[in-house]
């Protein structure tokens, strides 16, 4: 009767303790995944679309692609994708930025070496002002389809969500081995009672 009882109340806390930890794991799980969207620092969080990232993909390959490189990867020019902030741009995936700096291109930054000149619509002056918002725009979305590396924030949410499930998995193997323990000393002593 005593030792049914004990047996119990080691399965509510063998359970209890378990639950209590994934439905903490589940709750911060939960609450961060919608953050990075709702921050807005993030290609996610951008406003939306200034143009037709298609028809940008065509004009990109006619007029970029020679100093930016095919598949945006930079060359001559700066990388496109992952975009880097130029010194003193805050967030280059601006729509603001993007039309302004491909409408108007942008003089070499005096005191960086490194800084080469920008031709204003890549050098071709026929491109309209739709065509610049279609570049903007392309160059959005293939910031936004690569694979963002993960936040401090999301990667320490990542880590409390293993090492909580490493811990359940730890309390759970911990109480099969005691139950299958306690059986076992009880078959022992009713061995010898006989
Ligand atoms: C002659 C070479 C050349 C061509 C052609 C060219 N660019 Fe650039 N682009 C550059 C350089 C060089 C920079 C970096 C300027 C700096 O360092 O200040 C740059 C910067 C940019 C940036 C800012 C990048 C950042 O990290 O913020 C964007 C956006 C951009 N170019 C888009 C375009 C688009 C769209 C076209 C086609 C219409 C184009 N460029 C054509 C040379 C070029």
């Amino acid at each position: 009767m005593i030792a049914s009882m004990r047996v119990s109340r080691g399965l509510v806390l063998a359970l209890g303790i378990p639950a209590l930890l994934i439905l903490t794991a589940a709750s911060t799980f939960a609450a961060s995944s919608p953050s990075p969207s709702s921050s807005g620092s993030q290609a996610s969080g951008a406003p939306a679309l200034p143009g037709d990232p298609t028809r940008g993909e065509t004009l990109y390959a006619q007029n970029c692609a020679t100093c930016h490189g095919a598949g945006l990867e930079g060359g001559i020019g700066a990388t496109l994708n992952p975009i880097e902030p130029l010194p003193g741009v805050k967030n280059p995936l601006d729509p603001q930025f993007l039309i302004n700096i491909i409408a108007n291109g942008r003089d070499p930054q005096p005191g960086d070496p490194k800084s080469t000149k920008m031709p204003a619509k890549g050098g071709n002056s026929g491109l309209t002002e739709q065509d610049v918002k279609d570049l903007a725009a392309y160059i959005i979305v293939a910031n936004r389809t690569g694979e963002p590396p993960l936040s401090p924030g999301e990667l320490a949410k990542r880590t409390i969500l293993w090492v909580s499930i490493g811990i359940i998995a730890m309390v759970f193997i911990t109480y099969l081995l005691s139950t299958y323990n306690m059986r076992w000393i009880a078959r022992r002593a009713a061995a010898r009672r006989r």
